[in-house]
């Protein structure tokens, strides 16, 4: 847990704020933001990069709200976006377009026109097919677009396949072998300068061996460009820090970059880095009340008033998110971890497990699937929670600041969360909760 977001004797705070407040103002599901915690996460990055003059380009869609934005711009930072909507984001929170890098494997020339207009750092162009379209689109409009290739450095990121991004088989970025041959076409090109290399191999890694290994591939390639006679300005090593959900043991912001240091020791190309999740991700808590409890045969149930279409996490990967009461009734017992059915641990896990539910029997709470009013089983927030509640309990799903509402939906027809940023002991509304005309005001009935 973020020391941002803290209990006060039994009252859980973001900061200076009792999270009840927030919710008795703004209504839940709502999703609560620490300014400090923000700022602080981005301070750790500039005190670990001083004297190199790095960019830190947060990446938009670990979560896009403006005032979270906003935050940053305002120290500084740069941004690592994937598509036109998220420049009109950065330019609309006062983020510096000169400061932006695009990736994405799909721009479309619409996107590219936006971003050429608008003074981008660099495109992060991902194939063959879009360096043509880059040099077309640059030269329909008598731009020169900076160029930086993605790099697929065929190393395994080590966590969720859904969000690995630098292996051979996936998507992103072009095969490590075919990188010097797009290089000397880009030079070719009339309407491209190239400026930089780039490399992101996936997400919430929690070691820096990985992150080690592609650095140390893109080195080579540079060595082999600049043996060519392409120089290049700038290094981006994409993002990719994990954060403590439950158990992991990520490396500290401060020792991800030292490793990162070490390996590019004695080079003088510039280090742009796209750090999403260790930003915001525990910078953030989803808040939610209880609707109904429904014991049932084989597992009970907390009902609440957030749902996959709020956190899709969860659904998704099936990702672990630590549930607390914003309001402790009783000593809970400590953190449960979802049971694995069988493999390493499996014994050990279901000792614990039993041990949780002997003390929630003794302290009067109960084990409970948190579930959402989302008509689909996938739809949980966790599993096998040992909590103390009642109906109209509060509770803080942790966090919740990264792909929590930048992945909501309006599945069900529910209106998005609201969002409020808390400020030492001020709450500010930053996006108010949707409406349902919202939904579909743009729905027409055919005559
Ligand atoms: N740069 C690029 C090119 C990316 O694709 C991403 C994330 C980042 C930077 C930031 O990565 P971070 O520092 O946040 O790990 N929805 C998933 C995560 C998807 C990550 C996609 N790319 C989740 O909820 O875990």
């Amino acid at each position: 847990m973020s020391s941002y977001f803290h209990y006060r004797g039994n009252q859980f705070y973001a900061e200076q704020v009792p999270l009840a407040d927030i919710a008795a103002q703004f209504g839940t599901p709502c999703y609560v933001y620490s300014r400090a915690a923000l700022e602080d996460g981005f301070g750790q990055f500039t005190k670990a990069l001083q004297g190199r003059e790095p960019l830190i380009c947060y990446a938009v869609k670990a979560n896009s709200n403006l005032a979270i934005l906003n935050v940053f711009a305002r120290l500084g930072a740069g941004f690592d976006i994937v598509s036109g909507g998220e420049l009109q984001r950065v330019l609309a929170a006062g983020g510096d377009a000169r400061k932006v890098v695009f990736s994405g494997v799909g721009k479309s020339a619409v996107e590219m026109l936006m971003a050429l207009e608008a003074g981008i750092l660099c495109f992060n162009v991902e194939s063959d097919a879009e360096l043509e379209r880059l040099n077309e689109v640059a030269g329909s409009i008598g731009k020169i677009a900076p160029v930086s290739l993605r790099v697929n450095p065929d190393v395994d990121a080590k966590t969720h396949p859904y969000i690995s991004t630098g292996l051979k088989q996936s998507k992103f970025g072009v095969p490590y072998n075919e990188a010097v041959t797009l290089y000397r076409k880009a030079r070719d090109l009339p309407h491209l300068r190239i400026t930089g290399i780039d490399c992101h191999i996936g997400s919430q890694l929690t070691e820096t061996g990985p992150f080690i290994a592609a650095a140390e591939k893109i080195l080579l390639l540079i060595d082999a460009l600049t043996a060519e006679g392409i120089p290049l300005e700038h290094i981006d090593l994409g993002g990719g820090l994990g954060i403590c959900y439950n158990n992991e043991t990520p490396p500290a912001i401060a020792d991800y970059v030292a490793a990162l240091l070490g390996t590019l020791r004695g080079r003088s190309e510039k280090l742009i880095l796209e750090p999403g999740r260790a930003l915001v991700g525990n910078a953030g808590v989803l808040l939610t009340r209880v609707e109904y409890l429904k014991p049932g045969e084989e597992k009970n149930f907390a009902i609440v008033d957030a749902a996959m279409n709020d956190l899709m996490r969860p659904a998704l990967y099936d990702a672990f998110h630590e549930i607390l009461p914003v309001e402790r009734k009783v000593k809970t017992a400590p953190l449960p971890t979802p049971p694995p059915l069988a493999g390493e641990g499996a014994i050990e896990q279901r000792g614990k497990q039993a041990i949780r539910e002997a003390d929630a029997r003794k302290s009067n709470s109960s084990i409970y699937e948190v579930v959402g009013p989302v008509c689909e089983t996938g739809d949980f927030i966790g599993h096998a929670r040992n909590l103390s509640i009642t109906p109209q309990s509060l509770l803080a799903v942790l966090s919740a600041g990264a792909y929590g509402m930048s992945m909501s939906s309006n599945y069900n027809t529910r209106p998005r969360a609201a969002e409020v940023m808390v400020d030492g002991n001020a709450m500010h509304l930053v996006r108010e909760r949707e409406t349902v005309q919202q939904l579909y005001a743009g729905e027409k009935l055919i005559s």
